[in-house]
Formats: C-alpha cells, sequence, structure tokens
C-alpha cells in the first residue's frame, strides 16, 4: 500500500499506486482501446495474486472471481455494468477498483439521490458565463459521465435506482448511441472507445423496476451475494478492519479474529433467522446487519480497546457495538435482541462474557 498519510481517505488508485503499477508492468495481454490494464490484470488486482516478479497483490474483492471476470468482461463490450445486491455487498467497493484499475482514475462519480438532477448526468452551466458570452463551450460544465466519454474512461453512477426515472433515462442515448447531443452548442460529445458506466443499486431501496425497461437493458447485471461462509465474512472484517485502523492511526490489535467472529457469527445468525447449526430458529431485527456494519463495530470496538482498555479487543468493547446495530426499533428489536441474548448467548460455551457484556450494555 502506497503512504498517502494526510488524507483521511485516498482513492483506490492512489492507495494501491504500487500494485497498479507492478500489474501494468508484467501485464503482457492484449488491453482493451483506453484500459490501462489487460482484463486479466484487473481481475488480478480485484482478487489478488502473486505475479511473476514475485508481486503479491492484495485482494480487495472476497468471493467468486467468476462474478469479477464477468463484471470485467462486459466493461470490455459496449454494454454498461449493474451491480446489484444487499447493503453492504462491496457494491461501491468493487466500482472504485474497477474504475482505478480500468482507468485509473476511479472519481468520475454521480452520487444518485432522489434530487439528482439532469445536469449531474450530461452536462451545465457556469451561468456567470452563460450570461457574459452565451452559450459556449468554455460556459459549460461537463458531468463526471461528459468527462468519461471525452476521455474513455469508466463513469460510474452510485444508486442509480433513486434517481428519478425520467432523469435516469437521459443515459439511454449516452448508453445506446454512445453520444451525448449539446443542442445549445448544435454539438455533440462522441465517446471516446474505452468509455463505460458502472453503476450500483441496492435492492432494499427501491427496486431495479422502477428502471425504465430501456435503461435497464442497456445494462449486464452482476448481482453480488452475501458472504458464503462465516469464514470468509470474517476475513473480509479482518481485512478491512486492518486497513481501517491503520489509516486511523489505531494500534494493530492483539490476537482480535476470536471476537470478529462472534460479532460476524451473530450478525449472520440475526440476518438468517437460524443459528449457526441450524438448530434454534431466531427472530430477525429490522435493520441492516450487512458486513459492512460488523466492520463498524469491530473498529468501533478497537478504538475503545486502544484508547480505554489494554489494546487487546474484548467482548466488552464489542458488545455496545452490536447492540447499538441491532436495536434499531427501540421496542420491537429490543424484544427480538432480548430473546437471542437469552436463548441462545447465554448457552452457548465461552460466550459468558460475551453475554455479561451485552447485559451491560443494553
Ligand atoms: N465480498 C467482499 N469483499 C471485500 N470487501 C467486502 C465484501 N463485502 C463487503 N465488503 C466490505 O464492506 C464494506 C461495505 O461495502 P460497500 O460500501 O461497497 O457496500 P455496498 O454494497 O455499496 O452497500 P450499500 O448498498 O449500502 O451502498 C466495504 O468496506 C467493503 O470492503
Ligand atoms: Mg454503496
Amino acid at each position: 500500500m502506497t503512504d498517502t498519510p494526510e488524507l483521511l481517505r485516498p482513492h483506490a488508485e492512489q492507495v494501491y499506486a504500487e500494485e497498479l503499477a507492478r500489474l501494468a508492468a508484467v501485464d503482457d495481454r492484449p488491453r482493451p482501446p483506453s484500459w490501462l490494464l489487460s482484463p486479466w490484470a484487473v481481475v488480478t488486482y480485484l482478487m489478488g495474486g502473486t505475479l511473476a516478479d514475485k508481486t503479491v497483490i492484495s485482494p480487495k474483492y472476497v468471493g467468486s472471481s467468476r462474478l469479477m471476470e464477468v463484471a470485467v468482461a462486459t466493461l470490455a463490450t459496449d454494454r454498461a455494468l449493474l451491480l446489484l445486491g444487499v447493503p453492504g455487498t462491496a457494491k461501491s467497493w468493487v466500482s472504485e477498483h474497477l474504475a482505478a484499475a480500468i482507468s485509473g482514475d476511479s472519481t468520475l462519480l454521480v452520487q444518485g439521490t432522489a434530487g439528482t438532477a439532469e445536469e449531474a448526468l450530461r452536462y451545465g452551466w457556469n451561468y456567470a458565463r452563460l450570461l457574459a458570452e452565451g452559450p459556449s463551450e468554455a460556459a459549460l460544465v461537463p458531468s463526471p459521465v461528459m468527462v468519461a466519454m471525452r476521455t474513455g474512461a469508466i463513469a460510474r453512477i452510485e444508486e442509480v435506482t433513486r434517481v428519478p426515472a425520467d432523469v435516469a433515462d437521459g443515459l439511454i442515448t449516452v448508453l445506446s448511441e454512445k453520444t451525448l447531443p449539446v443542442p445549445e452548442l448544435g454539438t455533440e460529445i462522441q465517446a471516446r472507445r474505452g468509455f463505460n458506466v458502472i453503476a450500483t443499486a441496492n435492492d432494499r431501496d427501491r427496486g431495479v423496476n422502477d428502471m425504465s425497461s430501456a435503461l435497464r437493458r442497456r445494462f449486464n447485471t452482476v448481482v453480488l451475494p452475501l458472504p458464503a461462509t462465516v469464514r470468509e465474512e470474517v476475513e473480509i472484517v479482518t481485512r478491512r478492519v486492518a486497513d481501517l485502523g491503520k489509516a486511523l492511526d489505531l494500534p494493530a490489535p492483539g490476537d482480535a479474529v476470536d471476537e470478529i467472529r462472534r460479532v460476524v457469527t451473530i450478525f449472520r445468525e440475526l440476518r438468517s433467522g437460524s443459528t449457526d447449526d441450524g438448530r434454534t430458529a431466531v427472530k430477525v431485527p429490522s435493520g441492516t446487519l450487512s458486513t459492512a456494519e460488523a466492520i463498524s463495530v469491530v473498529t468501533g470496538g478497537l478504538a475503545l480497546a486502544a484508547h480505554f482498555g489494554d489494546g487487546r479487543l474484548r467482548a466488552g468493547d464489542v458488545a455496545a457495538g452490536i447492540v447499538g446495530s441491532v436495536v434499531k426499533d427501540p421496542v420491537a428489536d429490543r424484544a427480538v435482541w432480548n430473546e437471542y441474548l437469552e436463548t441462545v448467548v447465554r448457552h452457548r460455551d465461552g460466550w459468558k462474557d460475551f453475554y455479561r457484556a451485552a447485559r451491560d450494555a443494553g
């Protein structure tokens, strides 16, 4: 990892500049137009591996490499990529790393909201100049999508299903004709080869069905699943917590893996409605208990352990965070949590400390 100590959150292409440079150096496979790496090297960047020159590439995405291959192959075609999934399944994370690896720039980003206007996807105007000089190339303010078209780069659209459908439909021409008309100037922007779009959508918010079918057909959809096993999810949390801890200057935790496994187990059981061994049904709370929440519970716990404990992550450091994530609705979720504590946690071997800490925290 490259050191960018003064920045709170450097972009992927900054953090992993060295890995990307090493990959580009050894990559002798064909690269699509404007791509900095071949599709093979992009997938290696995402999944991790060891290069012929012994450089170790860290895994960014933990999960099926086939999914990443399909995503990368899609971007090499003329179809756009839609990453779909429940909250916290790394949609934004994968989209950032794909843009970083393919274009060296993950910042051509539009955040979709109910208030996203057409200008955010197409272009706007510098009104002072527009009034003084009339419409001109210099008065035009390009959107990230327009910049990506001009440079042959990847544009990212986050939470595309939150964008009002008529605004989102402005993308249809861009994606099918690869052109963006600017009638005020009597011109158009024609996309350079290499241009493409990665959109993300959360299927908890509003369905993809709210997208017009004309727009949906321009995308290949890749569904990112929840981590398949406890082991996989523990690995994700451990990796991300270590990265975040470094960025926040938290001391490296002593052995935190047992505590991380406990957090992950609790989240998975409450998410799925049954204990890990499948024997006991448990009620499901209203909030989302995604991997992302597990990462923040553990990071918060490490901060407690570092500043107010002996640096070792213990049950008491994660208990309050877990209760806070689970109990979103003070009445219904509280009952769900208490039932889980009394029927599952209380009787589990080696969980006495956590049971006590959780009761104190609640
Ligand atoms: N399979 C995974 N591999 C690596 N990291 C993961 C994985 N799943 C989740 N994460 C981590 O979880 C965190 C949340 O991911 P991210 O914000 O990308 O989720 P999202 O799918 O965009 O969620 P939302 O729908 O809420 O926007 C990131 O720090 C990411 O690294
Ligand atoms: Mg996201």
